[in-house]
């Protein structure tokens, strides 16, 4: 039986202890969404106090048992996602592939750890994505804006010559992500090392959830995931041994609100506002391509300002 949560809002219910029991308390089939950031085995401090360095196989083995837990709880069409250094999701993901189906390895490039002596510069997390079943229930992936430089505007890309042919609300996401911040603005960022950027939750719970929709994240952390979720209107159920900073984070949603909508207006267009400024101040037209019919406040200050 599930214990009475340590914090509770409207969306969503945080639970404090070890997450492996606490899973097992759910009911089987009644989660669409799971995400999951474990601790690496990395040897880092955690405020709960948790061992962060325990034999290879050991932690292997303690990530096999919450997963196939995490696919238990997951509704047939949901999502699973775990997030890792690739030296842990390649065996995570051969384990995984008998029990859900594969869809992707993304690739999320973070140049900011440290260059370690006789080895290349690590540079990239994984996200494995799986779904329970053949097909997902719930696929709606952001689109991107065209990627301009950051000095004149202009496309950093060719896009082949069929700017007429773009969607109007972007490009589209691929599974190597290069735009995922690291949680450096001292504004947004809470604990030392481990918190996610509030835009890579974003990405993830509208990619693979709706308003309503239930979203699990089992390693609370700073809770980023959560966040994310009470602000797009979907359920969450969260689990963490060291509850006190997801409970202070919750105090101040609305500095996560504001950001969120900042991140909001990068995505689902064609231009962001900054580029569009930029283009026109350089004399980068929009002319060839596709915008929405309506034309966005964006569009028509760029249309002014031509
Ligand atoms: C990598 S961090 C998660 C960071 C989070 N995604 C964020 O954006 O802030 C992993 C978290 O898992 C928690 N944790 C470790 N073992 C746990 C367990 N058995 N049950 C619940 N939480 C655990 C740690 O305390 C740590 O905060």
């Amino acid at each position: 039986m599930l214990p009475i949560p340590v914090f509770q809002t409207t969306h969503g219910r945080l639970y404090k202890g070890d997450c492996l029991q606490l899973i097992k308390a759910l009911p089987g089939e009644s989660v669409d969404l799971v995400f999951a950031d474990p601790p690496f085995n990395l040897s880092k401090s955690y405020s709960s106090k948790m061992d962060d360095n325990i034999p290879h196989l050991e932690y292997l083995d303690w990530c096999r048992a919450w997963a196939i837990e995490l696919v238990r709880v997951l509704k047939p069409g949901g999502s699973l996602f775990l997030y890792n250094l690739p030296k842990w999701n390649l065996p995570l993901g051969a384990f995984l592939m008998d029990y859900v189906t594969f869809r992707h390895w993304i690739t999320v490039d973070m140049k900011y750890s440290l260059p370690i002596p006789k080895r290349l510069y690590p540079s990239n997390y994984s996200l494995l994505y799986f779904i329970k079943g053949t097909a997902p229930a719930i696929f709606h992936p952001d689109r991107l804006p065209i990627e301009c430089c950051r000095h004149c505007g202009g496309e950093q890309r060719d896009y082949g010559g069929y700017k007429d042919k773009m969607n109007p609300k972007g490009v589209n996401l691929t599974d190597v992500w290069t735009d995922i911040p690291p949680v450096r603005h001292h504004k947004y960022k809470r604990r030392a090392a481990n918190e996610l950027a509030l835009k890579l939750m974003d990405r993830i719970v509208s990619l693979a959830s709706d308003p309503g929709s239930v979203v699990l994240d089992p390693f609370g952390g700073s809770g980023t995931t959560y966040a994310a979720a009470e602000l797009l209107g979907r359920q969450w159920i969260g689990m963490e041994l060291d509850c006190d900073p997801i409970i202070s984070r919750f105090e101040n949603l609305e500095l996560d609100r504001e950001h969120l909508n900042k991140i909001h207006q990068g995505k689902n267009r064609l231009f962001t506002k900054p580029s569009l400024k930029l283009r026109a101040q350089n004399g980068f037209g929009t002319g060839k391509y596709r915008m929405e019919s309506s034309p966005t406040s964006e569009e028509q200050e760029f249309l002014a300002l031509k």
